[in-house]
């Protein structure tokens, strides 16, 4: 399948790039944390993405490889910023401390920029326009969109701007946060909540794969919301260059190109998107 093919592709490239690297004399230790407080750009980065989170990370096999929307854009940047990507996962509310701690230097998780969290982790120009979206059971009539959530229990991610909305916004909702985002769905699949609230690419790809004869979505796209890619503080330079990535791919239609094997189409946004750049 073409989509496998690319990631080996470029995992291969990026493989290569290491042996070459380390022919060369320059030692892996000389990535991370301290490209940072160097300066510059360092030989290679520990990136981190969430361990399931359909499109955009996620296993096709149970111990298979990691493929997705979110790898397949950081190995491209990683190729033409010149970085090596060492890469790691873990639950998605670890992924901030990790970046705070120096665990890891830079996340790719379809995550949301937001105000709090810019002041804790840097992000590149939005790579990623999204929204939320609500998911109910396929035999539900009652809920038709978010307004109908109110005094109900909805499912969602833990540390989700998701949860910040069911919490903040709709009146009377107990939010059941779940580590693993396959046991929200499982929740509202089981009847333990009535719906789901999350990312609407993720709802809708979660619809018309495994959910399809369970879930279905309802109402309005809630809520814009970016995605950026999250880098640990104090490294401008890589921010800079990745910004740049970001942006000639846009320009060079390789952006498009990565979005329609996921997607399979077209982002009707593309050029808000390339408005966004700063790179
Ligand atoms: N966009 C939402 C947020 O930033 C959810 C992202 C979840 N991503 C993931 N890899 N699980 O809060």
């Amino acid at each position: 399948m073409t989509i496998s093919k690319r990631f080996t592709t470029t995992a291969a490239i990026a493989g290569s790039l290491a042996l070459v690297g380390g022919l060369a004399g320059c030692g892996s230790d000389s990535g991370g944390g301290e490209g940072g407080e160097e300066g510059g750009i360092a030989d290679s980065y520990t990136v981190v993405t969430d361990t399931a989170f359909v499109p955009f990370e996620f296993q096709e096999e149970e111990g298979g490889e990691y493929v997705g929307f979110d790898i397949d854009i950081i190995y491209e940047i990683a190729d033409r910023v010149g970085f090596e990507v060492e890469h790691e996962n873990t639950n998605f509310d670890g992924i901030i401390p990790g970046l705070q701690t120096g665990t890891f230097d830079i996340a790719i998780a379809g995550m949301t920029i937001t105000e709090e969290r810019a002041e804790a982790v840097d992000f590149t120009s939005p790579y990623y326009k999204s929204g939320l979206r609500v998911g109910v059971p396929i035999d539900n009539d009652t809920i038709q969109g978010v307004d109908d959530l109110e005094g109900l229990t909805v499912a969602t991610r833990l540390g989700s701007t998701s949860a910040d909305y069911i919490q903040n916004n709709i009146e009377g909702a107990t939010a059941n946060t779940y580590e693993q985002l396959d046991q929200a769905y499982l929740s509202v699949e089981g009847g333990g909540s009535d719906a789901v609230l999350y990312d609407a690419p993720n709802v809708e790809y979660y619809i018309l794969t495994a959910g399809q004869d369970s879930m279905k979505a309802v109402g309005e796209l809630i809520e814009a919301q970016d995605y950026g890619i999250a880098v640990a503080k104090g490294n401008d330079e890589l921010v800079t260059a990745m910004n740049e990535a970001l942006a000639e791919m846009i320009d060079d239609g390789t952006y498009a190109e990565i979005f329609a094997e996921w997607f399979g189409e077209e982002p009707e946004w593309l050029e808000d998107l390339a408005a966004d750049q700063v790179g």
